[in-house]
């Protein structure tokens, strides 16, 4: 025989083991993402830092700026802004490197993460918020 049993075998239960982690955590790019490029200002739970960086947890800000998050991300934000109350005026930088899908990709981790549960961006809804920004 060509392929002995245990040769086809252990494949598929490592394809279906990366199915089911994949379930779990869906947006895992998006965190390897948010952990190298956010996380040290937002905090790896997504709290902020007190009256200097905003949360992103539980943050009211994310759904009332939906349209204006993936141009943040790449662009940056030098803003007086309001989040859950509390006035913030610190300069963020952007990371202009990021693709579309990435930013998707991170704005959907932390959209369904810490708490959160927003609808998570489509590929092609990024897309055209990037190409309105400002
Ligand atoms: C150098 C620190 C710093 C880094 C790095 C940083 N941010 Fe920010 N972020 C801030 C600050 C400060 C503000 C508030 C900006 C303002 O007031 O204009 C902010 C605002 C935001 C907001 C809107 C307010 C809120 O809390 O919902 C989002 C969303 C956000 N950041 C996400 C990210 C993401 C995602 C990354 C990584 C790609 C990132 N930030 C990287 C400091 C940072």
């Amino acid at each position: 025989m060509l392929f002995s049993k245990k040769g086809i075998l252990l494949p598929l239960i490592a394809c279906l083991l990366a199915l089911v982690q994949c379930e779990s955590n869906p947006y895992r790019e998006g965190e390897r993402l948010y952990k190298m490029n956010c996380a040290n200002c937002h905090l790896d739970d997504g709290a902020g830092l007190g009256a200097l960086i905003p949360p992103l947890a539980g943050a009211d800000y994310l759904a009332a700026h939906r349209e204006r998050l993936p141009c943040i991300l790449k662009y940056g934000l030098k803003d007086t802004i309001v989040v859950n109350g509390t006035v913030y005026a610190e300069a963020m930088p952007g990371v202009q490197t990021l693709s579309a899908i990435q930013i998707a990709n991170i704005l959907n981790y932390i959209n369904t993460n810490w708490g959160n549960n927003l609808p998570p961006y489509r590929l092609d809804e990024v897309r055209a918020l990037l190409e309105d920004c400002e």
